[in-house]
């Protein structure tokens, strides 16, 4: 028998006396009504994040019962505490800006707190990255719950959904062929309940990243958050979180090279988002693991997009679900999975697998001889404009346009971008470049997802409905469009995006997996030397640690002190 504390004997608060700081905290939760019974149970942490500012956890008090009844029924003491939560839409300047805070809170309180194990519920974009990332760091026993995607919504006869259909319809409206009243219905309809984007977004992406890296009992990512198989599964990651407990099956036993390998397999076979790769970099930093992005694309020169869900494909997350969620894309990609990849429920992904049984008929996961695309869903690209690497979503690109050389026409930053896209005077053709400055990790600050620069008006009321464009912003998952993204360094620490004037010429072959800036070295040190870059800073606060201490998109935006302090290893690892 280990000798390390257990359930409320946990991280005892510092009275100089062990006895006391036990007494009186078994005092205090006592004015809750515990009895001496219930607090010697195994005691499970959840992550309460419920707001109202948030519809995507809008099924959290469901979610909370479910989970505390699967915990009792295993014989484990419940205790939920709130921590920040983070939507997309209700965060400024963008999401991004806040996950490592909420990284920071979910593992200092993870910490802080007495329990044996710890669920995670989250579903909007950053925050199952932020949960994976604190929990990763705390180093107990973690497991994760999705809230679940939303239900999808009709408008006048055609099926929509938050949010590659909100781009699509706000498209149309800014080319004239849909009117006020029209914008305002499908307004109503775009979010047909509560939960996360219906489509492969970075909230769904990350769902079934998280399944892939064993952090959720099987089925987990899919289910709507609407859905009775929601709520049962969080009856079992409740069940299951016990169990761990018991277990001491820490962290650090699952989330192994391995399998983050698994869940870049996943992420490119889904057509998942680019933000999963931002994310996916920050959660194997704080293991000490480096995600190693060549070695990210020779995954994806070898694994075909499988997922006929939009943006890439045709279908939503709950047809996903009806299709068999995971298990159907798992069994599908097995030959190329690391199938001893430990989970949470102590057996192999492969013994998952497995256990699933046989598959179905079912039109949402292909196989592999017919593919949605015969790649993975990003490729990395190098050049001269991007040392550091950039990504492009290539399949939701236009073929004609990966292979394109064009005339750059910049804006500095989101202001310059704002002024002057929709202008009539815009010298813009359907051949040239967008470029857009100042958008990175620390540019804006936060990386925002402008990286989807819109069509400029002229030309979108000429019908043009894709541009190459280049930033060193992310877009959301939901977006498409032939858009290289993550440009590293970005411009505001002086990448050489940063010196790119209009007129030159750039070059974009995804073929060669090359962004090039067709300017010589000499001219480019000249541009340099002439306006020298001067790196954001801030007098104080959270902004000023954040402009001090964020990581470059290559190592997944995360702030240096929070990484793990030793690299252990890679994924994907050398074969
Ligand atoms: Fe929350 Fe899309 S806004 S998942």
């Amino acid at each position: 028998m280990s000798d390390t504390p257990k359930g409320l004997k946990k991280g005892l608060t510092n009275y100089g006396d062990q006895g006391f700081s036990l007494f009186l905290r078994k005092a205090f939760i006592k004015g809750a009504g515990y009895t001496d019974d219930a607090l010697d149970r195994p005691v499970i942490g959840i992550t309460n994040t419920g707001s109202s500012y948030n519809p995507c956890h809008g099924n959290m008090p469901q979610l909370l019962e479910a989970v505390k009844r699967g915990i009792m029924l295993a014989g484990g003491l419940p205790m939920d505490f709130p921590t920040i939560s983070v939507h997309e839409s209700f965060s400024a300047p963008t999401s991004m800006y806040l996950r490592n805070l909420m990284s920071m809170d979910t593992e200092e309180l993870v910490r802080a707190q007495p329990m044996d194990a710890v669920v995670l519920i989250g579903g909007c974009d950053k925050t199952v990255p932020a949960q994976l990332m604190g929990a990763a760091s705390a180093g107990i026993p973690a497991i994760q719950l999705i809230t679940g995607s939303m239900l999808t919504g009709s408008h006048r006869g055609e099926r929509v959904g938050a949010c590659t259909d909100c781009r699509r319809y706000w498209g149309k409206y800014r080319a004239d062929e849909i009117d006020d009243q029209e914008i305002a219905d499908v307004n109503n309809q775009l979010v047909a309940s509560v939960g996360t984007c219906s489509v492969m977004g970075t909230a769904s992406t990350m769902a079934c990243v998280a399944e892939a890296l064993g952090m959720t009992v099987p089925g987990g990512a899919s289910p709507p958050a609407v859905t009775a198989d929601r709520i049962r599964i969080a009856e079992q990651t409740g069940a299951q979180a016990v169990e761990l407990a018991r277990q001491g099956l820490t962290i650090d036993k699952i989330l192994t090279p391995a399998a983050f390998e698994n869940a870049l397999r996943v992420l490119l076979a889904i057509g998942g988002s680019t933000n999963g790769i931002v994310h996916l970099t920050a959660i194997a930093g704080r293991m000490g693991i480096d995600i190693d992005l060549a070695g990210l694309d020779r995954l994806g020169r070898e694994t075909p997009v499988l997922l006929d869900l939009k943006p890439s494909g045709q279908h939503y997350m709950e047809d996903f679900h009806h299709a068999g969620g995971m298990a159907t894309l798992l069994r599908e990609l097995k030959p190329l999975l690391r199938l001893e990849a430990l989970t949470v429920t102590g057996r192999t992904l492969g013994e998952e697998i497995e256990r699933a049984g046989a598959g179905f008929k079912q039109d949402v996961v292909r196989s592999f001889d017919r593919p949605i695309y015969p790649q993975g869903g990003l490729a990395v690209l190098r050049g001269n404009l991007a040392p550091g690497g950039a990504i492009i979503k290539q399949s939701a690109a236009d073929p004609k346009l990966m292979e394109h050389e064009g005339r750059a026409v910049v804006f500095e930053n989101g202001a310059d971008l704002a002024a002057r896209i929709d202008s009539d005077d815009l010298d813009v053709t359907a051949d040239d470049i967008l470029v857009l400055k100042n958008i990175g990790p620390k540019g804006a600050p936060g990386m925002p997802e402008a990286g989807y620069i819109q069509i400029p008006r002229k030309l979108a009321r000429a019908g043009v409905k894709d541009i190459v464009r280049v930033s060193d912003g992310r877009m959301s998952g939901t977006a498409f469009g032939t858009i290289v993204l993550h440009v590293t360094p970005e411009a505001a620490v002086g990448g050489p995006l940063a010196h790119v004037r209009n007129g030159d010429r750039i070059r974009l072959s995804v073929k060669d997996r090359e962004i090039a800036l067709m300017v010589s070295d000499e001219e480019l040190a000249k541009r340099a030397a002439e306006n020298p870059v001067v790196e954001p800073t801030a007098e104080r606060g959270y902004r000023k640690l954040f402009l001090q201490t964020v990581t470059q998109a290559d190592q997944g935006v995360d702030f240096d002190f929070l990484r793990a302090v030793k690299t252990t290893g890679k994924a994907p690892e050398d074969r």
